[in-house]
């Protein structure tokens, strides 16, 4: 952090003037501080965690100053560029569409890129409109934080006004993709960084990959990447809420997600994962190298209203956009010790919703593969027709009613353009702990909902998810996920 560049405007004067005179500006490789003016620099801002940026009363007042601004512009013209509106209509429009359409950056390789090009764009409009070159738009650490932070929920903030329904539970452990009953996730801190490969090859492995699935591809498939099926869409559902009519918060619809100032905030958090994920080299060298992949552009708006060009390859180096994250650790300190998924009883759950006992394989007697991966799969799932995150529990099958067992995952269902976003049939959970445990022995899956109402008053009820059958598959040691 002792190179944060604070208060030397003078390296961004190029780029500033341009926001004057209304350029077009254009960010091609050729075009990071190499040619023409550019929204990408390359002198280095630390993104910082919201709570060690909120420490700085001043850089806090100066963020909000700017998003209220932006938000007042709305209010007077919803046209116009510099205003919130406009940056969460980006959103809208590349997310908020049918899962098929070709401009569709979600359930496909190009969620991480293109979100990442969105967020910087998104904080060298605040900085720009702030004055504050300093400006790097601040993450929600979800792992260590599990409420909403301070900063982004203090009444009368620019940042915490949105449409939010949040329960007042905090997030659970499985929400966030925490696994304290498995070594190999628990070490992790998120469970989704263990997936080995970026891009999947076939739609089977969509849910197992970091990147997700080539657009366009032969199989016509798409579907979350590991990522963005937990803990991306959980931590989406629990901010957002439904109330008690029924109706989703801003961030439980694709629609209004970005409307909510802490969506970039929580992809932020969701982008230094990427980062995290990126630090081993392994991992990195399977993201994708094809002209395909990092030739395709995104278009956003500039604040004159002229359209920025970002191409996936100006944006896989963070240092091209000017930014680092403050740390890479899951975990600010120490893990959070989440609410134990045995001690809480069935009673505080929506009933079930799903429910299968199965016989759990045997282990292979000789040369057990420790890399190997046990998965747990729920196929033809049809799609929800309302807002939910579902908790997944095994427990023995002789285990009493009322026990919920053991979380070994959830997901969620989120609204898009008036209806349930479900690109996926096939969901997918590492239940590697847990079959080893009850190797050999008759199991129960029960798919139980997490409260997402304010209150936690009225008791909430979900129908039945039709689904095709559970089953447990080994995934290949070493190999493709
Ligand atoms: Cu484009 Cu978290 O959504």
């Amino acid at each position: 952090m002792n190179d944060h560049p604070h208060g030397n405007s003078a390296l961004f004067t190029p780029s500033r003037r341009s926001f004057v005179e209304g350029t077009t500006v254009i960010a091609g490789a050729a075009a990071l501080g190499l040619a023409s003016p550019s929204v990408f620099g390359q002198t280095p801002r630390i993104r910082m965690d919201i709570v060690t940026f909120a420490q700085d009363p001043t850089r806090l007042a100066n963020f909000e100053a700017a998003v209220q601004e932006m938000k007042d512009r709305s209010a007077a013209d919803e046209n116009d560029p510099r205003g919130w509106l406009a940056v969460a209509n980006d959103h809208r429009d590349f997310c908020a569409i049918s899962t098929g359409n070709a401009s569709q950056i979600h359930y496909c390789y190009w969620f991480l890129a293109w979100h990442r090009a969105f967020i910087s764009v998104t904080e060298r409009k605040i900085r720009a409109i702030s004055g504050d070159d300093s400006f790097s738009y601040p993450y929600w650490n979800w792992s260590s934080d599990r409420h909403i932070p301070q900063a982004f929920a203090r009444s009368g903030s620019s940042l915490s006004n949105a449409v939010r329904y949040t329960p007042s539970r905090g997030l659970q452990d499985d929400e966030v993709d925490y696994n304290p009953d498995d070594p190999v996730l628990r070490a992790l801190g998120v469970a989704a960084l263990s997936a080995r490969r970026f891009q999947a090859t076939t739609p089977a492995r969509i849910s197992r990959s970091f990147g997700g699935i080539a657009r366009p591809n032969s199989f016509g498939a798409y579907g979350n990447n590991r990522l963005e099926g937990t803990p991306h869409g959980p931590v989406h559902v629990y901010v957002g809420g439904v109330s008690d009519e029924g109706d989703p918060g801003d961030m439980t619809d694709f629609t209004t997600a970005a409307r909510d100032p802490i969506f970039f905030a929580h992809h932020g958090n969701l982008d230094r994962l990427w980062e995290a994920w990126r630090q081993d080299p392994a991992r990195r060298a399977t993201e994708p190298t094809s002209n395909t992949f990092l030739n395709h552009r995104f278009v956003f708006t500039w604040i004159d209203g002229a359209p920025i060009e970002v191409s996936v390859s100006d944006v896989l180096d963070t240092t091209n956009l000017g930014y680092a994250y403050d740390s890479l650790d899951v975990f600010r300190t120490a893990p959070v010790a989440g609410p134990m998924a045995s001690a809480e009883s069935a009673s505080t759950r929506p009933p079930a919703i799903g429910r299968q006992t199965l016989r759990v394989p045997l282990q292979p007697e000789a040369a057990p593969d420790e890399s190997a991966r046990k998965i747990l799969e729920i196929t033809d799932v049809e799609a929800p027709t309302q807002p939910m995150t579902v908790s997944v529990f095994v427990k023995p099958a002789d285990a009493p009613a009322d026990e919920l067992g053991t979380s070994i995952g959830a997901f969620s269902a989120i609204r898009s353009g008036g209806q349930i976003a479900w690109p996926t049939q096939t969901l997918t959970f590492d239940i590697t702990a847990a079959a080893k445990k009850y190797a050999g022995e008759q199991i129960t899956v029960q798919l139980i909902p997490q409260p997402i109402r304010p209150q936690g008053a009225a008791p909430e009820t979900y129908p039945q998810l039709k689904f095709g059958q559970m089953r447990i598959v080994t995934e290949g040691a070493g190999g493709h996920q």
